[in-house]
């Protein structure tokens, strides 16, 4: 008996040194221990054993489990040791290595521009407000005074959704659409994106930016006008700035202009940028016309308001001597992070 337990043990023994795992351990405490273990065998087949040799051999099968019961524990912190230093090892960080860097994004050279722009005219008491980039075709041009088949709505070709409802062409529907709201005086700048079955060049995109503005009141006049973008253009541009003023032609203006600024560049004397002429044109503007503040629910024998329309592309490249408007949307890293 004592030479089989001895069998049984070393067995068990062996098992456990060339055990790879925690789980193998736990099988062997199972295969000799456990229920139906090898040991536990024994102690059952005690009935077959001499009563008189029976304290004896209970002692001796009692011993060997204690013998294995120490070992498997010793082979078990042995396997929770080693899993440990592993994961130490594992997890260490060599704080030695070069630190990881972080880029941080910033703002794009059109909003850089917006927000110069915004600055300005909210310095001047102006509200900032947002229309919708999907509009009425009643919005971008019925009610400012572009009917059906007028030629104006053959150069501002966009995408339409169905027969009403189309890609804004220009940021002029928000002056409808906050006129409309009836909060008078209104003193307001619209900034959003619009859309132009345009090819891309340098300076055309079917997709760009413009800043409406937008001023109704009593006894406004062209005198405000002048004074308000003059003011505008010498804030954005610098002191020096000069403003002239072409009349031009808009269907929701009268009289209409568009507004020139003497070269940032040269003050005027011509070169590269003004294209020699000293002058560079910004924006579009003019009178509201009697016609539309009607049809938005103003008197125009009460109210006289003016408008504006700046393209914001073209203040950004303006500002920050971008000759290729493309740039600006190629959303190439190398290009942005200059601003
Ligand atoms: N909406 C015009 C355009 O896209 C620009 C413009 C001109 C807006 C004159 C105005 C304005 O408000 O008064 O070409």
């Amino acid at each position: 008996m004592q030479e089989k337990l001895k069998a049984i043990v070393n067995e068990a023994l062996e098992k456990m040194k060339s055990a790879e795992k925690l789980d193998s351990l736990n099988d062997i405490k199972v295969a000799y221990l456990g229920k139906k273990g090898e040991l536990t065998e024994i102690l059952k087949s005690m009935k077959e054993v001499a009563p008189e040799d029976r304290p004896k051999v209970g002692q001796m099968v009692n011993d060997a489990r204690t013998v294995l019961e120490e070992k498997l524990e010793e082979a078990r912190q042995g396997f929770v040791q080693k899993i440990k230093e592993e994961q130490i090892k594992r997890e260490t960080i060599d704080v030695t290595l070069p630190a990881r860097k972080k880029f941080m994004g910033h703002r794009h050279p059109n909003n850089i521009a917006l927000e110069e722009v915004e600055r300005i005219f909210v310095g001047m008491g102006y509200e900032v407000v947002e229309g919708p980039e999907i509009e009425y075709d009643y919005y971008n041009f019925e009610a400012l005074n572009i009917p059906a088949n007028h030629p104006a709505k053959d150069e501002q070709d966009t995408f339409y959704v169905n027969s009403n409802l189309l890609l804004r062409t220009q940021t002029s529907p928000v002056q409808v659409r906050v006129m409309e709201q009836g909060n008078l005086p209104i003193r307001m700048i619209a900034p959003g994106r619009v859309f132009r079955s345009d090819e891309v060049d340098a300076t055309h995109s079917p997709c760009f930016n413009q800043i409406e503005g937008l001023v109704i009141d009593k006894n406004i006049t062209f005198a405000d006008l002048k004074g308000t973008l003059a003011e505008f253009a010498k804030q954005l541009f610098g002191e020096e700035t000069k403003v002239k003023f072409r009349p031009h032609h808009f269907p929701f203006t009268e009289p209409s202009a568009e507004v020139d600024v003497t070269c940032f560049k040269c003050g005027g004397k011509g070169c590269r940028f003004c294209k020699g002429s000293g002058w560079i044109e910004i924006l579009g503007c003019g009178m509201v016309h009697p016609n539309v503040l009607k049809m938005s629910g103003i008197d125009p024998d009460e109210y006289t308001g003016f408008a504006f329309g700046v393209g914001l592309e073209r203040i950004t490249l303006l500002k920050y001597e971008i000759d290729d408007m493309r740039l600006l949307y190629e959303n190439d890293i190398r290009f942005l992070k200059q601003f």
